[in-house]
Formats: structure tokens, C-alpha cells, sequence
């Protein structure tokens, strides 16, 4: 995934604004990311990612996130879970 590429598809909020969000506001708590135009309050696909980004900002590792493709189509299968709606390979 790039920088441009958003990282919280139910609020469209990219890669690059929740870096920027982090570098300036230096949040204690992924909670927090929630600030940066709603990440992470819809669905809740994108937490485990905005969390690893928050962690990634007090370390030197590079967090993975799938491309944009794989990623859409990950939570799409995520959110049918959420929904009780049988999965692609079920
Ligand atoms: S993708 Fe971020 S809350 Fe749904």
C-alpha cells in the first residue's frame, strides 16, 4: 500500500494522513487515531492496521499492509463476517 492509498476505506482517510497525524500529534492510544477524520470508527477493519502503524511510529520496523486491491477485498470479506454472511471459500 502506498501513502496515498487509504488505509480506513469507511472513512476514505489515507495512509499518509494517519502518519502525518501521529508524527504531529504524537497519540498514547490507537484509540486516539480516531481524531484523524474518524479512522477506525466504522467497521473496525482498519484497527489492527492503525495500531500497528501506531507502533511502528515508536520503532524503526516497517508495518505491512497488504496492496490496495488485496486490502479492499480482505475487509470486504471481513465485513460479510461481521454481518453473518457466508465467506468466498465457504
Ligand atoms: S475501514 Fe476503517 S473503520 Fe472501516
Amino acid at each position: 500500500m502506498n501513502d496515498d492509498q487509504e488505509l480506513c476505506l469507511c472513512f476514505h482517510v489515507s495512509r499518509r494522513k494517519v502518519m502525518q497525524y501521529i508524527r504531529v500529534n504524537r497519540p498514547k492510544y490507537a484509540s486516539q487515531l480516531s481524531e484523524c477524520y474518524g479512522a477506525g470508527t466504522g467497521c473496525g477493519w482498519c484497527r489492527p492496521f492503525l495500531r500497528r502503524l501506531m507502533e511502528q511510529s515508536c520503532s524503526l520496523e516497517e508495518t505491512e499492509i497488504p496492496n490496495a486491491d488485496d486490502y479492499a477485498s480482505q475487509r470486504e470479506e471481513y465485513r460479510k463476517k461481521q454481518r453473518g454472511e457466508p465467506r468466498q471459500d465457504d
